[in-house]
């Protein structure tokens, strides 16, 4: 009774009715964190559809009882096209059952009360659809333009299956070729006397509706009074399940607006209802219908929230780290560079990777107390993924935390701001596009196969590679994303089958929640963990390979590119000798190491097995690149980087790639061998880097070319010397006095 009195006072009240359901649309729809914006937007709603003829004749109802992602897809799709929407049970306790079973009677007890004013208006239009996975693509006039087209006084939308019922399908009229046979209840158009006679019998809440409007269709007289018909051609309503073949989504070129087509038809239906299994499907069209392209992301832009520095929500942030990872450090230093305040954020880390566990405890020791908590889990805790990721979400909801933003162990964000451009996206699930460097390996999935696991979707390699910039709903998504606090309950990373993450996607698809992924700005990227073998000693530097971006970035000196410039000033310390700046400490230090724990030091005496002929001339303490696996890795590197440095001071000479049959370490110390008589390289010319730093780590030594009489024994660290091979550098090893001096040495084009 007073669910009647409170519609009746409300259709009353026309425009206070509109000023409501906007006002509610638009809290729903922006989050309750921005009411002033809402407010402000609804009176400039409210100001643009006064002057419109709207709904006049024409009543659209659906029924939500919660404000979910799809409740508000439905909307926006609604207020995109200037249609006024009247919103059944929300806040209501959903007493239809199971739908994904049967149920759904309390839908037609809620319309039947609601459509009461309008039952004797013969002029009157009720259209009715669900709204969670609903969305509308045209105007009222296209919707009511199809209808009367039709000849039906009431017209239901049709579908492949017959459900749920399937002992009826003979009862069906026949129909041809490719034509939807079966009733759907979703969504329906009729005149209101004749939606009022088509509800006249009474149901239960918890029994079915489309049996109910099925019942009713069959009976071939109720039938033929009603003026009922199926939209067999989806000229109107488009249902999806079963139908992937039958449509077709046109994106624009220009402006990425979107239409959906019924290939069968040709016709271009008005309200696309994702039922049964198609959810997915409608996610991904709904990327494109309903402008919410017009050459821009209009849809990005709507939702926007600025983020009010003297409200900061409180963030759980959560690096997982389910298995060792290339350049770990980077992701520590990309965690450390958010531009956030640490007094807002909860720290978790978990490290499953015995090779992390001393840079996790390191980072906290470091900066563990400027968060509001900070807690790690190490490998030696033995705690599988599932019940980190678990934990750390159990962290977040013990801290009343606002948000909880995963960051992976394979994710390296390079930009600061990147979680405060994901609050102002204003979702309940948001990723930012990560993807591996030059590769289509990325955090998201446009689609799944049946199975539930990677499928491409036709759009796929356009938003890897931003060739459309946006924001889309997907199914899959890891690596990093920000989940806001009432999305936290419908998480599960429980799954027989499914790995964490393919469980929480999966928790948050059936629970409604949209994952979106946005790849307007560009925030960070993925490494590659192929072959990535994190037993190895230094394992980041086995890496160029498969991430050459991050391998760069870790060790190549910082000045390496200026000095491709043509008028950076190559030093030249000696005549022809030229003195680039090429790698970092980690390199030096890592090869070192690597080198050390090899320990297979030449004698160096004459004999050489490694050698072609087992002689060698001019023997140096010396360890191969070959003998440690890394003779590729280096000859890249050589084609990579020293290559363009040489041709830089040696003009005229290209040979690409650089060959080198001999790249190795050199150690010289006092009571081993400290120094290397004069001598010829056999080379075009010879590199010279020095692996650690004089007069720290060792004194004496340097590199003297005798027709020159000049010496450099200032040598530094990561610094590479360059000089012709054979003739007129004529060349010894200086005295090493103490300690220990390493130098990396190739020959090059021999
Ligand atoms: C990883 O490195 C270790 C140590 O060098 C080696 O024994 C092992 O075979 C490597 N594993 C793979 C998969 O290459
Ligand atoms: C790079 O070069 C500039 C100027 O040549 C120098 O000041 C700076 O210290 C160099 N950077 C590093 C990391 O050595
Ligand atoms: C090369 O260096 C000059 C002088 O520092 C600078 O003006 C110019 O922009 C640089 N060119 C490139 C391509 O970086
Ligand atoms: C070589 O240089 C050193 C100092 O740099 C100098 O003392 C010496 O006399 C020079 N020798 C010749 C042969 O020029
Ligand atoms: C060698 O270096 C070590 C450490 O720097 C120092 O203690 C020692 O006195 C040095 N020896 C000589 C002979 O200079």
């Amino acid at each position: 009774m007073q669910k009647q009195q409170q519609c009746a006072w409300f259709l009353r009240f026309p425009s206070l009715q509109r000023v409501l359901l906007l006002l509610v649309a638009s809290l729903l729809l922006q989050g309750a964190d921005s009411t002033q914006k809402a407010t402000e937007d609804l009176a400039e709603t409210v100001a643009d559809t006064a002057e419109q003829n709207l709904n006049d004749k024409i009543k659209v109802f659906t029924v939500a009882t919660e404000p979910t992602d799809g409740y508000a897809r439905y909307l926006r799709s609604a207020r995109v096209y200037d249609i006024e929407v009247v919103t059944l049970g929300m806040g209501e306790e959903w007493k239809g059952g199971d739908m994904s079973r049967a149920g759904g009677g309390f839908k037609i007890n809620l319309l039947r009360e609601a459509i009461k004013p309008f039952i004797d208006s013969p002029d009157t239009i009720i259209l009715f659809s669900d709204s969670y996975d609903v969305i509308i693509t045209a105007t009222l006039d296209e919707i009511v333009e199809k209808f009367k087209e039709s000849g039906a006084k009431l017209l239901f939308s049709a579908e492949k299956y017959c459900w749920p019922d399937s002992s009826l399908t003979d009862q069906y009229p026949e129909v041809e070729g490719k034509a939807s046979r079966f009733l759907n209840s979703g969504a329906f158009i009729g005149y209101a006397p004749q939606v009022n006679a088509l509800l006249e019998e009474p149901i239960s809440d918890t029994q079915d509706d489309q049996l109910y409007y099925t019942k009713v269709f069959l009976d071939e007289a109720k039938r033929a009074k009603l003026g009922m018909k199926l939209d067999t051609e989806s000229r109107l309503f488009q249902n999806l399940h079963g139908a992937k073949d039958d449509v077709k989504l046109n994106v624009d070129l220009d402006t990425n607006q979107g239409t959906l087509q019924n290939i069968n038809f040709m016709t271009t239906p008005s309200i696309v209802h994702g039922n049964g299994l198609s959810k997915i499907d409608l996610n991904a069209y709904g990327n494109y219908l309903a402008k919410t392209f017009n050459g821009v992301c209009t849809y990005c832009l709507e939702y926007q929230l600025e983020v009010d520095e003297k409200k900061l929500p409180i963030i759980s942030l959560a690096v997982i780290v389910p298995q060792a990872v290339p350049f770990f450090d980077l992701c520590l230093a990309g965690i450390e560079k958010i531009n956030y305040p640490k007094d807002h954020l909860h720290l978790f880390i978990y490290s499953a990777a015995e090779l992390h566990d001393g840079q996790v405890k390191s980072y906290i020791h470091k900066y563990g107390e400027q968060y509001v908590s900070a807690k790690i889990v190490i490998s030696e805790d033995q705690l599988d993924e599932r019940r980190g990721r678990q934990l750390a979400l159990e962290q977040a909801k013990r801290h009343n935390s606002d948000y909880i933003f995963f960051v992976d162990g394979d994710a390296i964000i390079d930009e600061a701001e990147v979680l405060r451009e994901l609050l102002k996206l204003n979702k309940r699930f948001i990723a930012p596009l990560f993807s591996r460097y030059s590769e289509l390996w990325s955090n998201f999935w446009g689609a799944l196969s049946d199975g539930g696991y990677y499928a491409r979707s036709h759009d796929y390699v356009d938003i890897v590679k931003r060739d459309i910039l946006g924001m889309w709903n997907v199914p899959h998504v890891t690596s990093i994303y920000l989940i806001k606090h009432d999305a936290f309950d419908a998480i599960n990373f429980e799954h027989s089958q499914f790995d964490p993450d393919m469980a929480m996607c999966d928790s948050l698809r059936k629970a409604g929640i949209f994952m979106y992924v946005g790849n307007q700005d560009y925030f960070g990227h993925l490494v590659n963990l192929d072959n990535f073998n994190s037993t190895v000693v230094r394992p980041d530097f086995h890496t160029l390979f498969t991430n050459r971006f991050d391998w760069t970035k870790k060790y190549i000196h910082s000045n390496f590119s200026a000095q491709l410039n043509k008028s950076f000033v190559i030093p030249q310390p000696c005549p022809d000798v030229f003195w680039f700046q090429i790698v970092t400490d980690a390199f030096c230090d890592d090869l070192v190491a690597i080198m050390e724990a090899h320990g297979g030091w030449s004698d160096g005496s004459n004999s050489d097995k490694r050698l072609e002929g087992g002689y060698e001339a001019v023997p140096t303490r010396d360890i191969h690149m070959k003998q440690v696996g890394l003779d590729e890795l280096y000859l890249k590197f050589l084609q990579l980087f020293v290559r363009p440095l040489q041709e830089r001071v040696f003009e005229g000479y290209y040979h690409n790639p650089p060959r080198s049959l001999m790249n190795f370490m050199v150690r010289y110390r006092p009571d081993e061998q400290p120094s290397l008589r004069p001598h010829h390289d056999s080379s075009t010319y010879t590199i010279n880097i020095a692996l650690n730093h004089v007069g720290i780590d060792y004194e004496g030594g340097g590199c003297r070319f005798l027709r020159y009489n000049c010496s450099v024994t200032e040598t530094k660290k990561g610094w590479m010397l360059m000089h012709p091979g054979r003739l007129t550098h004529f060349h010894e090893g200086l005295l090493v006095t103490n300690g220990t001096r390493y130098i990396m040495i190739s020959f090059i084009d021999p």
